[in-house]
């Protein structure tokens, strides 16, 4: 039983899979700016044979040939490697040493699970019948636009032919694995909205054209869209979080903004939406009298998992950690994810791995609190390693 080896290699790095983890958590860099990150990660895979090539800057992409020559396309398997721009808030003793930034989504952890699927991987080219290429994709929080993208554009998925991808959900039980066909994670988009009116003394607003009552109406208005309007369709969430008019209160001020979010899990659910965006902004303008300047950004696409590759998923983690921990329960999630850029490009599929503690809260991602689960670690590795077995017939 030679997969089994993998799992014997997986006990005996999962002390320095630890320490990498912790490293990297103590090191972290955002998007584009993973130098440190990516020469760790480059010697880690130079020590274990890989010939890593740079992709996307601060990305690596790193192929293990079959040993045996193989007409098979590639399989790739991809982590995110990038931190967020948060002040870690912990007294952990591995605790972030840069200012106001912090791995605060888990990916030091997901870069070390495929640290351990690739010191595993490379024991078991024997058994392999097609290349393996691993792919640590920098920025994928898109505080500078996406690193998935780029890759993408660079070529990281030529000759691959399906491509997985995994992320640590404190919202799911612990060692729990979620999986589903279709759409698996949101598109966003940002809404900035900018009114002008007419400002004056707030004794005499027949002599002002009112932003502060114009954005007051706006508001529930936008909200109306889903609540009142298309929610109910493929699911959609719209927020307004962010208003800003004036400064006292005794002037009405000249101008006022909002900014908001909007998800779906649709592309035609999505156009409507942006229709109706435009559509509710024009007529509360027109009726208020104040010129409405509107911009809709459009943030990282819909994930799609392709039916067949969610389905080696399923079948490789059941195998892995029993039919009664994998489900599809909890999907789609209304976060968004760069890794939709690569399932555009292959079939792909994006699993979720529970990180959610019994009995004790475990913080979200993105948390000031928030830290990776260690433990997940050899859970995930051996998920991924599986799935390549599934895909090595
Ligand atoms: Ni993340």
């Amino acid at each position: 039983m030679p997969w089994t080896r993998s799992d014997e290699l997986l006990d005996e790095l999962e002390e320095r899979l630890v320490e990498v983890r912790r490293d990297l958590h103590k090191y972290p860099e955002l998007g584009f700016e993973e130098h440190r990150t990516q020469a760790l990660l480059r010697a880690w895979l130079q020590e274990f044979g890989y010939e890593p090539r740079d992709c996307a800057g601060t990305g690596l992409v790193a192929d293990l040939e079959p040993e045996t020559g193989s007409q098979l396309p590639a399989i790739a398997l991809r982590a995110d490697i990038d931190a967020l721009p948060i002040q870690e808030v912990s007294d952990l003793p591995y605790r972030s040493e840069h200012a106001g930034v912090a791995h605060k989504c888990g990916h030091d952890g997901h870069a070390a699970v495929m640290l351990g699927v690739a010191a595993a991987l490379a024991s078991m080219r024997g058994q392999l019948s097609r290349r393996v290429r691993l792919l640590f994709q920098p920025a994928e929080e898109g505080v500078k636009g996406g690193g998935g993208q780029v890759m993408v554009a660079e070529g990281a998925l030529e000759g691959v032919s399906e491509v997985y991808g995994m992320h640590n959900w404190p919202g799911f039980p612990f060692g729990e694995l979620r999986i589903a066909p279709g759409p698996v994670m949101a598109e966003e988009h940002t809404i900035l909205l900018r009114l002008d009116g007419k400002g004056g003394h707030a004794s005499q607003p027949q002599t002002c054209r009112d932003p502060v009552a114009a954005i007051a109406q706006m508001v529930t208005a936008l909200n109306s869209i889903t609540s009142r309007g298309m929610g109910h369709v493929g699911g959609a969430v719209l927020s307004i979080s962010c208003i800003q008019a004036g400064d006292t209160h005794n002037v009405i001020p000249g101008f006022a903004s909002l900014e908001g979010t909007l998800r779906c899990f649709d592309e035609n659910l999505r156009d409507r939406l942006l229709e109706r965006v435009r559509e509710v902004v024009a007529g509360v303008a027109s009726a208020m009298q104040v010129e409405a300047d509107l911009q809709l950004e459009r943030g990282f696409p819909i994930l799609h998992n392709d039916k067949a590759c969610a389905e080696h998923v399923r079948v490789a983690a059941e195998r892995r950690l029993g039919a009664d921990r994998v489900s599809a329960e909890g999907l789609p999630l209304v976060a968004s994810e760069d890794f939709s850029y690569l399932a555009q490009a292959v079939p792909g599929a994006y699993f979720f791995m529970g990180a959610g503690r019994e009995g004790r809260e475990t913080p979200s991602c993105h948390h000031p609190e928030f830290d990776f689960d260690d433990e997940l670690i050899p859970i995930a590795a051996r998920v991924f390693l599986e799935v390549v077995r599934e895909r090595c017939p």
